[in-house]
């Protein structure tokens, strides 16, 4: 699906579809090759724009490049590149200082930080684009369009290539974005290199296994370095280790030299890299791996410095294309469903037998019997509720029954009718509950609880590293389920949390 890129946020590459970013590749190509011919080429593209560039945490390429591109375009800057020198430092918000960028008349924000979710958390309390430039191990989606670039330069596809991914696969951004995006091209195969404790998060691994994406693991290049079409190596994250032992440990675990690409690798190998090397401790990638050429050609192995350099067309395309000014033949994209975000009960019938059945236990005149919860979740839901014990009637989990298990909690209580908030944390907790209204001694009314698509303010994210989880900020957690799964995805780092790993606020 091709869509219009006008005004639309880039915070995730996943809300890119393949077609849209050979888009932005074919439109970064016009722009590269005009330019050779015409260094004034759509010179005036974003005349009277102002580009806001927000860097918390050190870049060169990603900052330099947007920043040149604004200009090339004939656009300003307004920003920062640490936050020193700003009144972050005094302990104002990110909130506040991108609101200021703002008011001085930003139309485009691009942000990089250093907390997980952060460019989601702008694009929802500020009315302008927000272009995500690197948000802690969460994603680097320009990294991506520059990456795919590249790629296409090299090799004319991007389908059916064997992409080797080295180094720190466990918080590197530019490998979470890139694997994303080739996930969704037929004939991809890739394989991880890297110490034990850097390979990709579980959970990675097996969305590709669901997907039927062929993938292997290994902690050395020998083995695998004959197969890779793409070597795209990454630096160890030193500043995301939260133990800088564990950093010590991995920090000398992998090199590629020119070495083995001489006696492993293929011909038309190309080794890319987002930049920057680590040259202080143990280059990730010997220095002489940049001069190195395939045996009897002048070809190099190296491409990453052409790589680096495409970030400027492809941020200039990027720029045009959210100004309106490349793609006007696209549609805007039709507005989505508004998510369900109320608590429903799906109703049930009820029969004579459970008209009759608040008789039988523990008779209440006007309540609620929460029936079929989970035995493990029962102390957390009536905590949650905060229901006073002398409401309680009834409150056991070791009830016998048919569904899975043989066990299950329930919750009598006296004059009491949840509000749609305690729906909703019934469901998180307990997704199979159902709900009995008791009116006059009788059942009156019963229902299954629905577990929203979005869910509020009831858990909190397990991502130490999320936005949600700073408390000078006020990005209140926020989630969505899908197809009723107690799986939840955060809105801001998309991190799943499966329903035996919710922490409730
Ligand atoms: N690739 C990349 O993001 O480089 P910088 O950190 O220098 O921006």
């Amino acid at each position: 699906m091709l869509r219009s890129f006008k005004k639309r946020d880039v915070i995730s590459i996943r809300s890119f579809s393949p077609e849209e970013l050979l888009y932005i590749a074919a439109t970064a190509k016009e722009i590269k090759d005009a330019r050779k011919k015409d260094s004034l080429a759509y010179a005036d593209l974003l005349l009277g724009r102002t580009v806001g560039v927000a860097f918390f945490e050190p870049s060169t390429r990603t900052r330099l490049s947007f920043i040149h591109a604004a200009h090339a375009l004939g656009g300003h800057t307004v920003g920062f590149s640490s936050n020193d020198g700003t009144s972050l430092l005094k302990g104002e918000s990110l909130r506040h200082t991108l609101e200021m960028i703002v008011g001085y008349g930003a139309d485009y924000l691009v942000v990089r930080d250093s907390h997980d979710g952060t460019a989601q958390y702008a694009a929802d309390f500020l009315s302008i684009p927000v272009i995500n430039a690197g948000d802690g191990k969460h994603e680097h989606p320009t990294q991506t369009m520059l990456d795919l670039f590249t790629i296409l330069e090299f090799f004319g596809r991007l389908d059916h290539l064997h992409i080797g991914f080295a180094g720190d696969l466990k918080y590197g951004r530019t490998v979470r974005s890139l694997q994303a995006a080739l996930q969704a091209v037929s004939g991809t195969t890739f394989t991880y290199i890297s110490p034990p404790q850097l390979q990709p998060p579980a959970g990675e691994l097996q969305h590709l296994e669901r997907l039927g994406i062929q993938y292997r693991v290994s902690d050395n290049y020998e083995s695998v370095l004959s197969d890779l079409d793409v070597l795209y190596v990454t630096r160890i994250q030193e500043e995301r280790f939260p133990d800088k032992q564990d950093y010590e440990k991995v920090a000398r675990t992998l090199q590629l030299t020119p070495e083995l690409l001489l006696k492993h690798a293929k011909p038309t190998l190309r080794v890319l890299h987002p930049l920057p090397i680590n040259s202080h401790k143990f280059p990730e990638i010997h220095p002489c791996v940049a001069t190195l050429t395939v045996p009897n050609t002048d070809k190099q192995y190296a491409g990453y410095i052409e790589q680096a350099a495409n970030g400027f067309p492809v941020r200039m395309a990027l720029l045009g294309l959210l100004a309106g000014k490349f793609g006007t033949e696209l549609q805007e994209p039709p507005a989505q469903p508004p998510y369900q975000r109320k608590a429903t009960l799906e109703s049930m019938t009820v029969t004579p037998t459970l008209r009759e059945a608040n008789r039988v236990l523990g008779y209440i005149e006007n309540g609620t019997v929460i029936d079929h919860l989970d035995p493990d979740a029962l102390l957390a839901v009536v905590n949650l509720l905060g229901i006073p014990k002398d409401k309680l009637v009834i409150f056991g989990k070791n009830f016998a029954t048919k569904r899975a298990g043989g066990r299950k909690g329930v919750l009598k209580i006296v004059d009491y009718t949840p509000t749609t908030d305690h729906l909703n944390r019934i469901a998180v907790l307990s997704p199979d509950a159902t709900v009995n209204y008791i009116r006059n001694g009788h059942v009156v009314e019963k229902g299954r609880v629905v577990l929203p698509e979005k869910i509020e303010d009831i858990m909190e994210c397990i991502n130490p590293g999320c936005i949600s989880r700073d408390s000078r900020e006020s990005a209140a957690p926020l989630f969505y389920t899908q197809n009723r799964q107690r799986l939840f995805q955060c809105h801001y780092c998309d991190t799943l949390i499966t329903g035996d790993n919710v922490r409730l606020r």
